[in-house]
């Protein structure tokens, strides 16, 4: 495969269209009038509208009032898609019929690669295990003129901080963790694969105006305190649903301070509380870093828009800007910080960690510390990693607990191999993973003898800790925390270990204490290449070539177009299964084991909904037929579908949280789900709802959650008027109760847009995309 040299990569496509933009910010600066103050992520979403004028001004009190009401119709600069979620990104795309991507787009083949005994094995074993869709992916990407980063060259958002995202530029990626290209100034969005067709189209993408949550960072880390604490002390403040509808930007004396791939790590986070994306300024450090990473003269195109005065500056906030709520962080005191198990927002500082886990009763020897993935694997984290565990070695210690190591992609591999960073972790017992995913999404085979249900404690500096997410085990307790906590907390082996005031016995008898950690935010002598055989695909379409899918596989299978939504209201909806406490993505769509179906919808469809809890029994994926006859969820929805029924789900709030994964509303919709009512939903969840044909409505009155129950039918009232007046207008539920019999209506409220009612009518955005384009 002809490849690109990383030394003089072909920057046209990887260059954000700044004359277009600042055209465009002057447009919106008229619009709305020159004395308005703009915030940073105001600036960047509305000079990448396709038609200002149209989105800043209707329905918006003609422009006074934008943020939380406008629905505003962007033009992204490019798409990323991990391997996963590409499959079906790409099998939406293709059935559009268009010979190539309408924007550059790039695939990275990350989270099928297993973590288990270290790169050499688990990299080849992956590869052959998953051959059939790595094929299919590299042949699209062939055809249609995308960049295919083949399994081995690293995780999608590294990768992409490494070589697409700068100062200014919007763009899409099919993965929750998109936002890490915020800490270069770009607004990246975490979508579904049919959010990311729109912009593959070029058809405007939809995202209601987000409301814009200021943090400003005072002071300066020192210490132990790590850009992670900022995100783990923000998260515990905000909690999982505090950043729902909201950009978080960051701003302040403090931001100068930190390295660019620290920024990226809490924009990363950012995920973890609902943002829609994070986002810093422009800031001195992303200069080395662009340059670094070989992109000099993007670096100097943003340093003189970031340095021109007033109107012109797209890369900063104006002078005065308001935020909708503000937070602030002193850098200097900030601790670090532990947060776990099984939800981000569970927020401990380091002083009170012992005490918490002896109060809590969590188990205090510590099983594993994991340190990299896409959080946290830059040359800051892993050169700190470093320095403790020489600093260990020197005194004789060995860790007690399985340490591992994931680079975020070759070039920071091969960069740490060169400057013996990773032979030290090495020759400290480390096992070096793949550059992938691994462990962090369910991929990790673990040898030690823990068994299924065993509770166990692991210290990740990952970004997610839900239940089962590293090695599929809900018994593990899972606590996230700074590369430089889990490295030197991995020697004591004890999860009531504080490496800032405690001592390690040494074979020697005197004891050993840590001293801070420290590192290179950039290696001295650059990044090194790595192996060329990881380097991408160029973006060039090839119409001739063939997209390899087998009719008979058990892994692809190509899209068939949803039926459209039936004329009028709909009678006999019935309900599934009512969903009692927290239900994210996982537990509608499983990963782990099921990541190899991710392009087989009949196949895949098997994992909906495994990990709810049945709100009346307290059990776990037991579903109830009327008869009462039980069977697991994903059976009776089969069983339903067979008999052409139609189906929906009751759930509590945040329903959909975690990852943008529109598996967890393909599958719903292909197996007959037709409404989700739920108490509230997570924002990427909701919307990827509305693009399959799938109804999300919210109770008006919280309480009517407790008069529903699984098997009762529900019919819609008012639903088809609403769809065919684009949104507007509202609907109610009329509830006959299966047990009594009994009827009554309950209220409802929805979040359809113009556009998302046309995709419900149609049975799916894609339907009405593929129309307009054979149009
Ligand atoms: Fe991969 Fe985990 Fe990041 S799954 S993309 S390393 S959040």
């Amino acid at each position: 495969t002809e490849s690109a040299s990383p030394s003089s990569p072909d920057l046209s496509s990887r260059t954000p269209p700044y004359p277009k933009l600042l055209k465009r910010m002057s447009e919106v600066r008229r619009i709305l009038g020159s004395s308005r103050a703009l915030t940073l992520a105001e600036k960047i979403l509305y000079s990448h509208l396709d038609n200002p004028e149209d989105s800043l001004l209707t329905g918006t009190d003609n422009g006074s009032n934008i943020r939380g009401v406008a629905n505003l119709k962007l033009k992204p600069d490019r798409v990323a898609m991990q391997d996963a979620s590409a499959q079906m990104a790409l099998l939406q795309f293709m059935s559009c019929g268009l010979p190539s991507t309408a924007v550059p787009a790039s695939i990275h083949c990350d989270h099928m690669i297993v973590g288990e005994r270290g790169a050499d094995t688990d990299l080849p074993s992956s590869i052959a295990g998953n051959k059939e869709v790595f094929d299919f992916l590299e042949s699209a990407a062939k055809k249609y003129g995308i960049e295919f980063w083949p399994p081995g060259a690293g995780i999608i958002h590294q990768t992409v901080l490494e070589n697409y995202a700068a100062p200014g530029l919007m763009m899409l990626g099919t993965d929750s963790h998109t936002p890490n290209a915020g800490g270069l100034g770009a607004i990246a969005i975490g979508v579904g694969g049919a959010d990311a067709v729109d912009a593959l189209v070029d058809a405007p993408w939809e995202l209601k105006a987000p409301k814009v949550l200021g943090v400003r960072l005072e002071g300066k880390l020192s210490g132990w305190a790590a850009p992670k604490d900022v995100i783990l002390n923000l998260a515990g403040q905000l909690t999982v649903r505090g950043g729902t509808g909201s950009i978080i930007e960051y701003h302040g004396p403090g931001v100068e301070s930190l390295s660019c791939t620290g920024m990226a790590t809490i924009c990363n986070m950012g995920a973890e509380v609902g943002a829609t994306t994070s986002l810093f300024p422009f800031s001195p450090s992303m200069v080395p870093y662009l340059e670094a990473t070989h992109r000099g003269p993007i670096a100097l195109a943003a340093s003189t828009i970031a340095s021109s005065p007033g109107p012109h500056n797209l890369l900063r906030a104006d002078d005065g800007a308001e935020y909708d709520r503000h937070i602030t962080i002193d850098l200097s005191s900030l601790e670090p910080h532990i947060n776990g198990p099984f939800t981000p927002d569970l927020s401990t500082p380091l002083s009170k960690f012992s005490e918490t886990v002896k109060k809590n009763e969590w188990p205090e020897t510590l099983g594993a510390g994991l340190i990299g993935s896409c959080t946290n694997s830059s040359y800051q984290d892993m050169t700190r990693a470093e320095d403790l565990v020489k600093q260990a070695e020197a005194a004789g210690l060995e860790p007690k607990s399985d340490f591992f190591i994931t680079p975020g992609s070759e070039q920071i591999r091969a960069t740490l191999e060169r400057d013996e960073t990773l032979s030290t972790f090495s020759k400290a017992g480390g096992t070096v993973l793949a550059n992938a995913c691994g462990p962090c999404i369910g991929q990790w085979k673990r040898t030690d003898g823990v068994e299924q249900g065993e509770s166990n404690a692991i210290l990740t500096s990952y970004n997610r800790n839900f239940p089962g997410r590293n090695d599929g085990n809900r018994g593990t307790m899972n606590f996230l925390a700074s590369p430089e906590i889990v490295t030197a907390m991995s020697y004591a082996g004890s999860t009531t270990f504080n490496p800032i005031t405690d001592s390690i016995p040494t074979p020697s008898g005197k004891p050993f204490k840590f001293s801070a950690p420290s590192g290179s935010d950039l290696p001295s002598s650059g990044f090194a290449q790595g192996n060329p055989d990881f380097l991408p695909t160029p973006g060039i379409p090839d119409p001739s070539a063939p997209v390899i899918v087998d009719p008979k596989s058990s892994r692809l299978a190509v899209l068939e177009p949803f039926e459209p939504f039936p004329e009028g209201d709909i009678e006999g909806v019935r309900v599934l299964y009512k969903v009692k406490g927290q239900c994210t993505t996982d537990t509608i769509s499983a990963a782990g084991p099921w990541l190899k179906y991710k392009g087989h919808l009949p196949n895949i469809s098997a994992n909906t909904l495994i990990g709810a809890v049945n709100a009346a029994t307290g059990e776990t994926n037991v579903a109830y037929d009327v008869d009462g006859a039980t069977s697991s969820i994903p059976e009776l929805a089969e069983r339903w579908k067979a008999q052409g029924r139609t189906w929906l789900v009751v759930a509590e709030h945040n329903y959909g949280e975690g990852s943008a994964r529109e598996h967890a509303a393909l599958q719903p919709r292909y197996l007959g789900g037709r409404i989700i009512l739920a108490k509230s939903f997570a924002r990427i969840h909701e919307t990827n709802l509305k693009k399959q044909g799938v109804v999300p409505l919210t109770f008006a009155n919280e309480a009517d959650y407790d008069r529903i129950d699984a098997c009762d039918d529900i019919a819609t009232i008012g639903l088809y008027d609403v769809l065919k007046a684009g949104g507007k207008g509202d609907v109610s539920l009329r509830v006959t109760k299966q047990k009594t019999g009994e009827t009554f209506e309950i209220p409802t409220k929805h979040t359809l847009s113009v556009d998302q009612a046309a995709f419900v009518l149609a049975g799916s955005a894609l339907n009405v995309l593929a129309k307009a384009k054979r149009a």
